[in-house]
């Protein structure tokens, strides 16, 4: 059985009891850091969108904990550094049994993108082994062990359109999402979280002259895209002086603004229609370096 975040059912007809779950990217539309925290983290308000970008990710019972990564895995390690494997301890810790389970991840979210890869595949793990091990226990329960996996995770246990806030794990969903259609450019090297955030503390930038646009979110893409910004994006740009280049080429092409994503380093623009967003996919496409590619996306 197949199952978008919560809500899958234990596949009982297989040999061995399995779950498959799909992780979603996520795109944030707008990006306003509002300030540095005692802890180290910066305080956010950022409205994100899901997209129909999938990892997938079978949960099979096993003796033993083992995670084997398949697809586009460029860099993405099969041991406890990756947020799935950590996830699996956590909530085996958490409900006092053995993180017994072999998990297959099938990568599609470009990893060290700023679509939350990681953090979407740790939230999957959470929701299915939640099932698969028959714990069930209400997402509120499973929300202090995603926080600390990373703040981005609880937003993925329940995917759909949100602000999230605080350090990034407070997410409020909106009821009506924006629908419509991304081009993700996907630069051929990733942009550290960590050094971003501290790039924005040495100099703290404030962009966009409407803070919270998403109050008109049912507007059409033409409107929408001039009023997202990202204040990650000055950082971004100082620590890889090649996205900045690419940002420039592509910014205003076609006439349409171009974001960034979280703290880097995927780049995307945004249309009602899918032909549109392909039209412009093929024109930034004469733009790229070698290794960069263009992904056309729905949201969700
Ligand atoms: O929580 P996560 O592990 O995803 O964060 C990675 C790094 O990004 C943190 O160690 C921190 O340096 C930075 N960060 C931040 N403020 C946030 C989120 C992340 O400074 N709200």
């Amino acid at each position: 059985m197949l199952s978008i975040g919560s809500g899958g059912t234990v596949n009982q007809t297989m040999p061995e009891r399995s779950m498959e779950c799909l992780a979603p990217a996520k795109v944030n539309m707008t990006l306003a850091v509002l300030g540095k925290r005692s802890d180290g983290y910066h305080e956010l308000e950022s409205w994100v969108v899901m997209a129909r970008l999938f990892d997938r990710l079978v949960f099979t019972e096993r003796t033993g904990l083992s995670l084997a990564i398949r697809g586009d895995s460029n860099g993405v390690p099969a041991d406890e550094s990756n947020l799935a494997w950590r996830a699996a301890a956590a909530l085996a810790k958490a409900i006092g049994r053995q993180p017994a389970v072999a998990i297959t991840l099938w990568k599609q979210i470009p990893v060290g993108g700023g679509l939350g890869g990681g953090s979407s595949d740790a939230a999957a793990t959470l929701i299915g082994l939640n099932n698969l091990w028959g714990s069930r226990w209400p997402v509120e329960r499973l929300k202090p062990i995603a926080a600390g996996l990373g703040s981005d995770v609880p937003l993925f246990l329940q995917p759909g359109s949100a602000i999230i806030r605080g350090r990034g794990e407070e997410a409020e969903r909106l009821a009506e999402g924006w629908r419509g259609w991304l081009a993700l450019v996907v630069p051929p090297y990733p942009v550290s979280t960590a050094e971003v955030y501290r790039r924005w503390s040495e100099a703290p930038a404030r962009s966009g002259v409407e803070r919270r646009p998403w109050r008109d979110r049912t507007a059409g893409s033409g409107d929408l895209a001039s009023r997202l910004f990202n204040d990650l994006e000055p950082g971004a740009f100082a620590v890889e002086p090649r996205l900045k280049a690419l940002h420039d080429r592509l910014n205003g092409l076609d006439g349409r603004p171009v974001r960034m994503t979280g703290s880097g380093s995927c780049l995307f623009a945004i249309f009602d229609k899918e032909a549109e967003a392909k039209a412009w996919s093929r024109l930034a496409s004469e733009q790229l370096e070698d290794g960069a590619q263009m992904r056309v996306v729905e949201t969700m």
